[in-house]
């Protein structure tokens, strides 16, 4: 249990989110859907492709339904148990969507005007964004609220967002006089909290990049992750000795802290093996360790989206378990407003 400040107590339960958009990426299983699998020993689990937030810039419809597929696949082959966690998309609990317009009366505009991402994902014609990319955090806040949630696991991009729904849960309890939320926990866990680009070790590694060397996806064969590491921009030094001698390299920073957080080593003991050598030698060993890792989760992959349907059926499952939960949860919110039911 989890008591906020005012005392109440949350059962200790656990949301998360992953946009069905583009491919998946090394960030996203590193810095993310990795960390999934062992709260499921811990708490209740809602793990939600968040369609919605995906169409906040534009979406191809057949891309769209075959990413959230894809997403549930990854999932599932990363280690996710449907029996024992709630798989679904976003828009087939319309508690969501109603949450979040709640919270858009909650949240103040100043708050949504310091986000990063928007800033980002908006580009230089801001004029030109959707409303709903502007309006992105607060069904964020939605999402994991509506839940109840007392733990998010998320990379670090992800922090601010967490900030804020923080920032929601605390006004809806005060202005209202009633604890509704606990205040969620961010948990940003292991070594790759941030995975970079493999063409720019000062950007983050991302689906929506347009160079598709940049990344490795969750679907690439063997040989193109081989391949993509092979042709990973780097310095011409050997690598450091110490940790420390990774300071201003960041391509090389970046490719040791995936190869430490494929092999399960801290940087210190990738060091260690590798110190002194030089990438000729460094970058065939990492694209083994990552065939090796990644390989058998492709193929999972493969194998369970041969049958859609199933997978299809599987969301459906889900979102009836958290619209068991979801549902109460909003009917307390309207409560809560005076809202006539
Ligand atoms: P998104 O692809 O934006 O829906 O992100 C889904 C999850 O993956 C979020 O928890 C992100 O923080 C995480 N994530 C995305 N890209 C990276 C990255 N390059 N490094 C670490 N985590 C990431
Ligand atoms: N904003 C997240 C991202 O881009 C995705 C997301 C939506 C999410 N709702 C969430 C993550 C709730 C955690 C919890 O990565």
């Amino acid at each position: 249990m989890m008591s906020d400040e005012m005392g109440a107590t949350f059962a200790p339960r656990v949301f998360s989110g992953v946009q069905p958009s583009g491919q998946l990426t090394l960030g996203n299983y590193l810095g993310a859907i990795r960390n999934f699998v062992p709260l499921q020993d811990t708490h209740t689990c809602m793990y939600c492709m968040v369609d919605l937030h995906a169409i906040t810039v534009w979406q191809e419809p057949q891309e769209l339904t075959a990413a959230t597929r894809h997403v549930a696949a990854a999932f599932m082959a990363a280690g996710l148990d449907p029996s024992r966690s709630a798989l679904f998309n976003q828009s087939m609990v319309p508690e969501h969507t109603q949450l979040g317009w709640v919270f858009n009366c909650v949240a103040r505009l100043g708050w949504l005007n310091r986000m990063t991402q928007f800033k980002e994902k908006a580009g230089k014609d801001r004029e030109k964004a959707s409303v709903g990319l502007y309006a992105y955090p607060t069904l964020m806040a939605a999402d994991i609220l509506l839940y109840k949630a007392t733990a998010v696991p998320v990379g670090e991009d992800q922090k601010q967002h967490l900030e804020l729904t923080r920032d929601i849960a605390q006004k809806f309890n005060n202005d209202w006089g009633r604890e509704v939320f606990p205040l969620t926990e961010p948990l940003i866990l292991g070594d790759a909290t941030r995975v970079m680009s493999l063409r720019d070790g000062t950007k983050k590694m991302s689906k929506s990049d347009p160079s598709d060397l940049s990344r490795i996806n969750l679907t690439d064969d063997r040989d193109t992750i081989a391949k993509k590491f092979k042709k990973a921009k780097t310095d011409p030094e050997p690598l450091p000795e110490t940790v420390e001698g990774l300071t201003g390299r960041p391509e090389a920073d970046n490719l040791v802290g995936i190869y430490g957080a494929l092999a399960g080593l801290s940087k210190a003991e990738v060091m260690a093996q590798f110190g002194g050598q030089g990438f000729g030698a460094f970058k065939p060993a990492l694209g083994d360790l990552a065939v090796e890792k990644l390989g058998p989760m492709r193929d999972e992959m493969e194998r369970m989206l041969a049958d859609p349907g199933e997978i299809d059926a599987i969301l459906r499952k889900g979102a009836e378990q958290a619209r068991e939960i979801a549902a109460p949860v909003l009917d307390e919110v309207y409560e809560v407003l005076g809202l006539v039911r």
